[in-house]
């Protein structure tokens, strides 16, 4: 690919496309909770999944193609990497973060006209999304800050006399949770839309952080926030269009 020997479009529009339509299949379809690391007959694995059978090899294939599983013959199994990243029982899993695209891609369609207006035909994501799709979208986001809350919050440098914390968008919290750990004067508060709520006390019980972070639903763009902030703590709110006018009226709002 270095070499541009296969024509680059040739994999950027097409295979990252067609595996993430697979993943979010294997799941959704529950095709990927019908493996494990011993093989399986596909006719077995699309019984399982109530798929068709030739549905279901086209699906693995896919997912063989790109290391998730191996195939012998007309049987399958995880690899070391499908099971971590597909199976039910990985306690790592990113099946949500998986779902979530899927649901993203919906957007995509909508791309040339977002593009041609400078903004979404209609109302924008957050406002369109159902509850489940709130599910999704927080599940991701905790599906990707669990691989490196824990290495981030050691890179973030905290005075000694800080004590409240803004974690702006935090959604889950889990850079709050790890840095009020760290720094045990520190508090937080989590600002973040209500639908969140439920996902960021969830990881707030799982923590067992209720004494040093607290949830805040509110929108920060619209809402007044709580004033006397030592630090804020603002991790990818490029979501809904943070630009440096909004930041600077946010900052106003906070008195910093
Ligand atoms: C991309 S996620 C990042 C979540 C978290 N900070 C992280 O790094 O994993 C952006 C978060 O900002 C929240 N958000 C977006 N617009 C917001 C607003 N106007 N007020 C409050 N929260 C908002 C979303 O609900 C979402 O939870």
């Amino acid at each position: 690919m270095s070499y541009d020997i296969i024509p680059h479009p040739f994999a950027d529009a097409s295979s990252s496309v067609g595996i993430g339509f697979a993943l979010g299949s294997a799941v959704k379809l529950k095709i990927a909770d019908q493996l494990s690391m011993d093989f399986k007959e596909v006719k077995q694995i699309a019984a399982g999944a109530n798929v068709s059978e030739v549905g279901a090899e086209l699906v693995l294939d896919c997912l063989d193609a790109f290391g998730y599983v191996h195939k012998k013959e007309t049987q399958y199994a995880f690899t070391q990497r499908g099971f971590k990243n597909l199976s039910p029982q990985s306690p790592n899993n990113f099946r949500h973060f998986i779902l979530f695209c899927n649901y993203l891609y919906k957007g995509y369609l909508s791309l040339d006209e977002t593009i041609r207006l400078g903004k979404k035909p209609e109302s924008s994501m957050l406002e369109e999304m159902n509850e489940y799709e709130w599910e999704l979208f927080s599940r991701a986001m905790i599906d990707i800050s669990s691989t490196n809350f824990k290495e981030v919050a050691g890179k973030i440098k905290v005075s000694k006399t800080a004590v409240k914390m803004l974690d702006l968008g935090g959604s889950h919290g889990l850079y709050s949770i790890e840095l009020c750990n760290r720094n045990p004067n520190l508090k937080a508060t989590i600002i973040d839309l209500p639908p969140v709520k439920k996902y960021a006390d969830e990881c707030i019980a799982k923590y067992k952080s209720a004494q040093n972070v607290s949830f805040l639903a509110s929108d920060f763009m619209k809402d007044e926030l709580p004033k006397g902030i030592d630090i804020i703590l603002q991790h990818l709110c490029h979501l809904s269009g943070v630009n440096d006018v909004i930041w600077d009226e946010i900052s106003h709002k906070i008195g910093v």
